[in-house]
């Protein structure tokens, strides 16, 4: 597909009114994604269904190749991924599947937006270790000291929502798995932003959620179990869709976590989602989000102003420094401006681009700041 950028702001209409650089918060919706959720709407209201054929397995069937779908755009099988609600809950089956014992300890950064500490590992004591920020990056230096034998799990987030660090994964995996330590990774800044393959480099569970960079539902999200893991995990929650109590019917691949009715309305809503990514394709939209950050990163530079993001076009987030955060993002948003400001980890602003995004949205926030 050629890049018609033009074209594709008139499928976000928002952007004809605003400014949007608050990707990181929430994505903005095509008019595609909304008759997706129209279309499960339309399906369910009209129930035109063929003789034999129900409403559930329908919506089923949709799941499966929005499955496959997702598995292809991260680069891994659709066995290995399950259906979620949030981030968080496929962060907890991965964290309920380990027998916790005393002595344990489980390394983590101390900006991860959900931090993996439970009253199941509290109750068996495991040590959490904090890897410590140093400007605004996370070492690997750092990490290795914190890593042992008895590391049971190390928990990274892919690009900080903080600051747009990009965590260097291979690096982490490779130290954690030296220990026999497995890592989980939550991606719910990167998927739909930068192109990635987890299969390459050999994380062991991705657990993300759409309504970000992937443009998807709220109420929905993923977890990647990798395939060396899967015989391993054990579902933490059952149903009838995992009949744990039927051992012919149990399942062996991701869906096994999946114990319940699903978010269906959001499943058609991702399917639009999704064609919409592999239209524009993944390589474009990386290269246009770095670009782009990159350019935001250089202006801000040439004001002098303090960045808080370390790397110049690495993630779609560019945080600076800002004494008033806050307050100037309220402001913004009367001249129709969108971007988070934090009180947070120190006030700053946190501007995050995506595709869609021009120079000239970028231009309109630097000249609004100056
Ligand atoms: C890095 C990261 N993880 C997770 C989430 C959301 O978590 P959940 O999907 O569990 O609500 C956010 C939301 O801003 C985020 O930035």
């Amino acid at each position: 597909m050629t890049f018609d950028i033009k074209k594709i702001r008139e499928d976000f209409p928002v952007l004809s009114e605003w400014t949007y650089l608050d990707n990181a918060f929430v994505g903005l919706m095509p008019s595609q994604v909304r008759e997706g959720y129209s279309e499960w709407a339309d399906e369910w209201y009209n129930y035109s269904l063929l003789p034999g054929e129900t409403i559930l397995g329908k919506w089923m069937r949709k799941a499966r190749s929005v499955r496959e779908q997702v598995a292809s755009l991260i680069g891994v099988d659709s066995e290995e991924i399950a259906y979620t609600m949030c981030t968080g809950s496929g962060q907890n089956i991965v964290l309920n599947s380990f027998d916790w014992e005393k002595g344990d300890n489980i390394v983590f950064p101390e900006w991860e937006h959900n931090p993996p500490v439970s009253y199941d590992t509290e109750k068996h004591g495991v040590e959490s270790r904090v890897l410590y920020q140093k400007g605004g990056r996370f070492d690997l230096s750092s990490l290795e000291k914190l890593v042992d034998d008895k590391t049971k799990l190390v928990s990274v987030t892919d690009v900080s929502y903080v600051n747009g660090f990009n965590m260097n994964l291979k690096g982490v995996t490779e130290i954690a798995h030296e220990h026999g330590a497995k890592v989980l990774v939550d991606s719910t800044q990167t998927v739909g932003a930068l192109k990635v393959d987890y299969h390459n480099i050999d994380v062991d569970y991705v657990s993300f959620a759409p309504y970000k960079f992937m443009m998807g539902p709220p109420g929905l999200a993923f977890l990647y179990v990798s395939n060396d893991n899967l015989e391993s995990i054990n579902p933490d929650r059952v149903g009838w869709k995992n009949a744990i109590w039927n051992r012919d019917r149990r399942s062996k691949d991701a869906s096994k976590l999946e114990y319940g009715t699903i978010h269906f309305q959001g499943v058609y809503a991702m399917e639009k989602a999704l064609n919409y990514i592999e239209k524009v394709g993944m390589d474009t939209i990386d290269y246009r989000v770095k670009k782009l950050s990159g350019y935001l990163y250089d202006k801000l530079s040439e004001l002098g102003i303090e960045i808080f993001t370390p790397e110049r076009g690495t993630s779609p987030v560019v945080s600076y420094m800002e004494d008033n955060a806050f307050e100037i993002a309220k402001k913004l948003m009367t001249q129709k401006i969108k971007v988070t400001g934090r009180r947070e980890h120190r006030n700053h602003i946190r501007a995050s681009v995506h595709f869609y995004n021009t120079e000239d949205d970028i231009e309109r926030l630097i000249s609004t700041i100056n």
